[in-house]
């Protein structure tokens, strides 16, 4: 008998999916940390509540991708839609979920007139960089920079 695949949907985030963002996470990282995910999709959802995505498979969410639009950070005058944080269940990577929740986002962001789409990424992280790259996402002029701060002492 063959198997019939559930259908998927992509749809914008919704405050009651933060649960599910919290066990997604949970699956790829190992961590607990309903906290962080309550305070970071709230913020996104309180940014532009069309622009994050999520997937969902038989209506059970199985990925999300946050982000939003901002203008005049860095000095970039041009509208730039940021791609922030994503993530698939392990179970449910492969299908082109990723990419359609990126498309989403994409769309939406054209449609509120952005033509640049930036992001960060750790080169050591091998999957999410190719993730980016089949995407259409390259080296940009902008360079990324950081200082270590050194601990107080008293
Ligand atoms: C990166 C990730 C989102 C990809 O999701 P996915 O649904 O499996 O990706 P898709 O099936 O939509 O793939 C889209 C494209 O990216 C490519 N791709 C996906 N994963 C890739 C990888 N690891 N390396 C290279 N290319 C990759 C696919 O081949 C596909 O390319 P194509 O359009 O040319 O065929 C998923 O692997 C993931 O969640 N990784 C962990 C992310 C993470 O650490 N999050 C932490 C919490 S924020």
């Amino acid at each position: 008998m063959t198997q019939v695949e559930s259908p998927s949907r992509v749809r914008p985030l919704d405050e009651l999916d933060i649960g599910s963002i919290v066990k997604i996470d949970e699956r790829i990282t190992g961590i607990y940390r309903p906290e962080v995910w309550e305070e970071r999709a709230g913020y996104y959802l309180r940014r532009d509540p069309d622009a994050s995505q999520v997937v969902e498979i038989g209506g059970k969410v199985v990925g999300f991708m946050l982000g939003d639009i901002r203008i005049g950070e860095f000095g970039l005058e041009e509208p730039s839609g940021w791609i922030e944080r994503f993530g698939i269940d392990p179970d449910f990577r492969g299908r082109d979920l990723g990419k359609r929740m990126f498309e989403a986002m994409s769309a939406h962001f054209r449609a509120q007139g952005v033509t640049t789409l930036r992001t960060l990424v750790d080169r050591q992280d091998a999957g999410v960089a190719g993730f980016l790259g089949a995407l259409g996402f390259e080296s940009s002029r902008l360079q990324a920079l950081e200082m270590r701060l050194p601990t107080a002492t008293s």
